[in-house]
C-alpha cells in the first residue's frame, strides 16, 4: 500500500507566522513528514486576493519559506515550493471554476465573512474564487488527506464534491481527499482576550515568532488571567490560565495535568515566568535558523527550484490527464 500523501498550504503573511499557526498547524507539518508523503506550499497565488505590494510579497514569501524550514520542514523528505512557481494551479482552478456553480461558491462562509467587511468594489473575484483555487491546490497532487481547521472544513467539502463531479463526468481522474484532523492541534487563543483566538488582526496579544523573543516574554508575563489564584485548567472559566497552560504543555511536550501537578501551591506569576522562558528558548534558535537561511539567498533559491520540480512531476501529469479529458 502506498504512504498516504498529506497537502496543506499556509498564506505568506508579513512580519511572521505567529505562535498559534505554529501550535495549530504547523508543527504537525513537522509531524507529518515522518510517516507521510507531505506536500507543502506557500500559496502566494492565494495571496493576491486581497492587494498586495509586490516587492513586500516576495519578501513575505521568502520570509515564509525561511520560517518553514527553520521550524523544521525538511527539503530532503518533503516537498517544499512556492505556489506560484507551479503553474498547474492557476491552469486547473479555471477548469474547477467552470464547474462551480455561483451559488456554491456563494454559499462559502469564509467568503461572505470576508466580503461583509469590504465594500463591494474592494471584494475580488479572486476572493469569491479562492475555495476552486485551494481544490486545485489539492486535487493536483492526489492527495489521500488535507489536515484542516474548522475554517476550511466547508472548502475541502468543496475540493471534495469537485473531485467527484470531475470523475463522474469524464471518468476518474482524481483521488478524493479526506479531511485528517491531526491530534494535539493546540488552538491559542489571544493573551489579552483569551476568549477570542490568537490571530495577526489583534496585535496586542498575538506572540510573533519573529519578533524580539524579550516581547514574547513580556506579553507572557502580562497575560490576561482572572482573579483566582489556583493554576487550574478550566478553559470555560479560567481561559486565560488555561491558554498559557495548553501553551506551555505544546512547548514543553508535558502533559497538562503534569503541569497543573507541578504548579500546585505556586501562583501565575511562577506560571507566566517559566513559561515566558520555554517560549524564548523556543524561539531564539528558530530565530537564528531563519536568519540563516535568509542570509543564503542562493540555497534558499536552490531549495525552491528542486521544491517546485518535484512539485512539478507530479502535477503536470495530472493537470494533462485532466486538461485531455475535458477536451483540450
Ligand atoms: P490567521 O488566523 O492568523 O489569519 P491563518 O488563517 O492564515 O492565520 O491560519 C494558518 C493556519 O494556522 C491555519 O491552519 C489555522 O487553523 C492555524 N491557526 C491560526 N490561528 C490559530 C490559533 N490561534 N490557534 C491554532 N491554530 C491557528
Ligand atoms: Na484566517
Amino acid at each position: 500500500e502506498r504512504i498516504r500523501r498529506v497537502l496543506s498550504g499556509i498564506q505568506p503573511t508579513a512580519g511572521s507566522f505567529h505562535l498559534g499557526n505554529y501550535l495549530g498547524a504547523l508543527r504537525q507539518w513537522v509531524r507529518m513528514q515522518d510517516d507521510r508523503e507531505a506536500f507543502y506550499c506557500v500559496v502566494d497565488l492565494h495571496a493576491i486576493t486581497v492587494e498586495q505590494d509586490p516587492k513586500q510579497l516576495r519578501e513575505n514569501t521568502r520570509v515564509s519559506v525561511a520560517q518553514l524550514l527553520a521550524l523544521g520542514i525538511d527539503p530532503e523528505r518533503s516537498t517544499l515550493f512556492v505556489q506560484s512557481h507551479v503553474p498547474e494551479h492557476a491552469q486547473l482552478a479555471w477548469v474547477l471554476q467552470c464547474m462551480t456553480g455561483m451559488g456554491e461558491a456563494g454559499r462559502m462562509t469564509q467568503f461572505k465573512d470576508k466580503a461583509a467587511r469590504q465594500a463591494a468594489d474592494h471584494v475580488s473575484v479572486g476572493l469569491y474564487t479562492y475555495p476552486m483555487l485551494m481544490a486545485a491546490d489539492v486535487l493536483l497532487y492526489q492527495a489521500d488527506e488535507v489536515p484542516v481547521g474548522e475554517d476550511q472544513r466547508q472548502h475541502l467539502e468543496l475540493t471534495r464534491d469537485l473531485a467527484q463531479r470531475f470523475n463522474s463526468r469524464y471518468g476518474k481522474t482524481f483521488r478524493v481527499p479526506e479531511a485528517y484532523i491531526p491530534k494535539e492541534t493546540a488552538k491559542i487563543y489571544d493573551l489579552q482576550d483569551p476568549t477570542s483566538k490568537m490571530s495577526k488582526s489583534v496585535p496586542s496579544g498575538v506572540i510573533e515568532l519573529l519578533e524580539d523573543p524579550k516581547r514574547s516574554a513580556k506579553k507572557i508575563r502580562s497575560a490576561v488571567t482572572d482573579t483566582g489564584r489556583e493554576i487550574v485548567y478550566d478553559p470555560e472559566h479560567k481561559a486565560g490560565v488555561s491558554n498559557l497552560l495548553s501553551i506551555y504543555s505544546a512547548l514543553s511536550g508535558k502533559p497538562v495535568e503534569t503541569l497543573v501537578a507541578e504548579y500546585d501551591g505556586k501562583g501565575y506569576g511562577d506560571l507566566k515566568g517559566d513559561l515566558a522562558q520555554v517560549l524564548v528558548d523556543f524561539v531564539t534558535p528558530v530565530q537564528e535558523r531563519v536568519r540563516g537561511y535568509l542570509d543564503d539567498k542562493a540555497e534558499l533559491d536552490k531549495i525552491l527550484r528542486r521544491g517546485a520540480e518535484r512539485a512539478r512531476e507530479v502535477a503536470a501529469p495530472t493537470l494533462a490527464k485532466a486538461y485531455a479529458k475535458v477536451g483540450f
